[in-house]
């Protein structure tokens, strides 16, 4: 259990760093949370303009729920992968160095889906493109993948389907300002 222990406080420091904030301050980009909707994540870079830092943003946010799911994997094994998967994506949705108000969890929803499961994290990447192709909304194409991660686990996955309905539920916790927005259809598109 120590081991555990260890493995999560790690793997939420780790996700607890907000590489968007880092990146945007490197490029000149200013304080990210005074920019657009304010979150720390690869979208609200890209609405900086540039392409790069928000696509660095996007690896980053991912890789590093990838890297805590796969070191702990290799350490002590699928259990404590998932445990580590899900306290990277707490770390990135409630970093303590900010205060606990971090970003929307979906890159490192992501990134630590591709590392546990790599079908279904395929999978929920392609239902994000497809979406995101057709609505131009970030928010959108986040919570459908989100959402329907947990059913793609059902059948290529089963092991991982408990921690991905708990991911799901808090994607859609940290969206609730776009839920609203969307509802209200004054959610902005991609390059606006
Ligand atoms: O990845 C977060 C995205 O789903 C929404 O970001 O900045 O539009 O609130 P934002």
């Amino acid at each position: 259990v120590p081991a555990f222990v260890a493995v999560a406080i790690a793997a939420y420091l780790l996700g607890a760093v907000p590489f968007g904030i880092v990146i945007a301050r490197l490029f000149g980009l200013g304080d990210l949370r005074q920019i657009g909707s304010g979150n720390i994540g690869a979208t609200n870079v890209l609405r900086t303009g540039n392409k790069l830092a928000a696509f660095l943003t996007l690896v980053m946010d991912a890789g590093k729920g990838a890297v805590a799911v796969l070191v702990a994997r290799v350490a002590l094994g699928e259990d404590a992968a998932q445990v580590a998967g899900f306290a990277a994506f707490l770390g990135h949705c409630y970093p303590v160095w900010l205060g606990f108000k971090g970003g929307k969890g979906v890159a490192t929803f992501l990134g630590t889906l591709l590392a546990l499961a790599w079908p279904v994290g395929v999978i929920a990447c392609l239902i994000w493109l497809a979406v995101a192709k057709l609505s131009r909304i970030s928010s959108l194409s986040a919570l459908i993948a989100a959402a329907l991660a947990p059913c793609t686990a059902l059948f290529l996955a089963k092991t991982t389907v408990v921690l991905l309905i708990c991911l799901a539920a808090l994607v859609f916790l940290r969206h609730r300002p776009n839920i609203k927005r969307l509802l209200s259809g004054t959610e902005p598109r991609i390059g606006q």
